[in-house]
């Protein structure tokens, strides 16, 4: 197999700015490549796919947690914070990567997991030892549980997963966790919680790291005055007061642990950045981005957005509004490792439930794989178009779908078991990449895969893709290249808002996207066609299809 390299190589550019507008490819190691044959991807594998991701033209490479774990949430339950997973390689492995990136210029942003460790994280270890009211219980969140002989959480709070967010150890506490019983919460009020953080952000960013995702950014800082009040159970894509006062998420307090992490972030140049996840209402995510905090955090929307041209036009208006308002830059995602493949949800009916249909309890609802690729790709080139900085999530770019067919054995998600076998969870967004036709996990590594792929994973491969015209990786590496002119420039001009069926922006130099939403094709503007997300027909451009012309 030949990887098409980049026209020039390239160097890290000089510009602090960068991360305002850059294509942020997301790996999620343990499903990327395996060079050590364990059946879990490593740094080592995602070393040996630099040329790979220098022939995509991305800026930067965001990755997933890699530090050691247990593993009951995918790495998102952190034992070191400053350590590699053994199954995943060595600090030196990872200096070899950050090197290997830079010298192909493209930059390194690393998760950082500060509402939860693992709970084998040694202190969390340590306060299980401790007696109640110790030092080592108050890095955590312990308490007396409620009822008479203490047997009753000592609230009703519930966990992202499912079921309680709240475990009772032997003595009779509890600790709170608002994810996995294996992810305890920490006590953000205290300052040793606080500082060894900071010494966290500068040991990366003292190895080279370019900047950070900040993992729940939104849940750090909780008001545990007593007695305590009912939170909202499920915070992603729940409805969050508007006004900072649920008992867990999007605290106003937050902002001030960020604003020191700024002070650390800016002791570097350039400055390293960083993004909040932080699924909060949208006036409230700007405060999380403002240049003495984070800088910039995720817009979901599009996620949560359908196929449909008025979604997307106020997606796009309001968070490109937002963005002017308040200095910050716009950030774009359709796909993570937490959401079904966005290949996939434009191929379901529109509405359906995404857990049915994972769990196949509702035979109406069924995926539609041709239709679902071609909106996916017209919505990239859409998305990429745009003003601000794309993040893209690995095996998108060979327009890869859901895996849907996972037996209930081999799911790993903890939502899977905590929710009592209700929700199959994300674990089809989490199978290891495809890079060869056929072979032994089709590339992936040298002796299988942590979750099982299926067949149709090898004609969506980066061997089946590679050099083919008209293909998703070819289509992803020809945006990328060509979105690479547009950097620097935050201006976005509606031409067609017809929300009916066109949506037609234009950018600074002459630079159009047109987006074709309707059943019909349309006619295209003046101008001649740089990048197209599918053929078109008799110079028209085809329903659910995006094309970039210049005119
Ligand atoms: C958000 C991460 O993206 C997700 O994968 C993880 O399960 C939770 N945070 C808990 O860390």
């Amino acid at each position: 197999m030949t990887i098409a390299q980049g026209p020039t190589a390239r160097t890290i550019s000089a510009d602090p700015d960068w991360w305002r507008h850059a294509a942020v490819y997301q790996i999620y190691p343990r499903s990327f490549t395996d060079a050590d044959g364990d059946g879990l991807g490593d740094i080592a594998g995602i070393t040996s796919r630099v040329p790979y991701l220098a022939s995509l033209h991305i800026d930067a490479v965001w990755l997933s947690p890699f530090y050691p774990s247990p593993l009951a949430d995918g790495g998102y339950d952190v034992a070191d914070y400053r350590n590699v997973d053994h199954r995943l390689g060595t600090l030196a492995d990872f200096d070899a990567l950050v090197d290997a990136l830079h010298a192909t210029g493209i930059r390194i942003i690393i998760d950082i997991v500060p509402n939860h460790s693992s709970h084998l994280h040694p202190w969390f270890q340590e306060a299980l030892a401790a007696a109640p009211g110790s030092a080592a219980r108050e890095r955590y969140i312990f308490r007396d549980g409620a009822g008479p002989d203490g047997a009753q959480p000592p609230s009703g709070w519930g966990s992202n997963f499912g079921g309680p967010a709240w475990t009772r150890v032997p003595d009779g506490q509890w600790y709170l966790h608002l994810f996995a019983k294996e992810q305890p919460d920490f006590n953000w009020d205290n300052p040793e919680i606080q500082e060894d953080f900071l010494t966290t952000l500068r040991f990366w960013s003292d190895r080279g790291v370019d900047g950070f995702r900040v993992d729940v950014a939104n849940s750090l800082i909780k008001d545990l005055s007593e007695p305590f009040r009912p939170s909202i159970d499920r915070v992603l894509g729940g409805d969050l007061p508007i006004d900072g006062s649920d008992p867990l998420y999007d605290r106003d307090e937050v902002h001030a642990v960020f604003e020191r992490w700024r002070e650390v972030l800016n002791e570097y140049d350039p400055p390293r950045s960083a993004v909040a996840e932080a699924w909060v209402p949208r006036e409230r995510r700007l405060l999380y981005a403002r240049p003495s905090e984070l800088g910039q955090a995720f817009n979901f929307d599009l996620v949560l957005a359908g196929w449909n041209p008025r979604e997307f036009h106020d997606v796009i208006t309001s968070n490109l509004n937002d963005a002017a308002a308040t200095g910050a830059s716009s950030t774009w995602v359709l796909s993570n490792h937490d959401v079904v493949r966005h290949a996939t949800r434009y191929g379901l009916p529109r509405g359906a439930d995404h857990n049915a249909w994972l769990l196949g309890s509702d035979a109406a609802i069924l995926e539609d794989r041709e239709v679902g690729l071609r909106r996916a790709r017209a919505a990239t080139l859409l998305m990429l178009a745009l003003p601000g900085s794309a993040y893209l999530y690995q095996g998108e770019e060979l327009g890869l779908s859901e895996v849907a067919e996972l037996d209930d054995h081999v799911l790993q998600d903890p939502t899977w078991e905590r929710t009592g076998h209700q929700e199959k969870g994300r674990d089809g967004c989490r199978v290891p990449l495809p890079w060869t036709r056929g072979g032994e996990s089709f590339g992936f590594g040298p002796d299988g895969s942590h979750l099982p792929q299926p067949d149709w994973f090898g004609d969506l491969s980066v061997e089946a893709e590679d050099g083919v015209y008209g293909s998703t990786l070819e289509l992803y590496r020809a945006a990328l290249r060509a979105r690479a002119q547009l950097q620097g420039n935050e201006e976005l001009d509606w031409q067609v808002r017809d929300t009916e069926g066109i949506l037609h922006f234009s950018r600074p130099g002459g630079w159009h996207c047109v987006t074709n939403f309707s059943q019909q094709p349309v006619d295209l503007p003046a101008g001649v066609v740089v990048v197209c997300s599918g053929p078109l027909l008799k110079g028209m451009l085809p329903t659910d299809t995006t094309a970039w012309m210049l005119q």
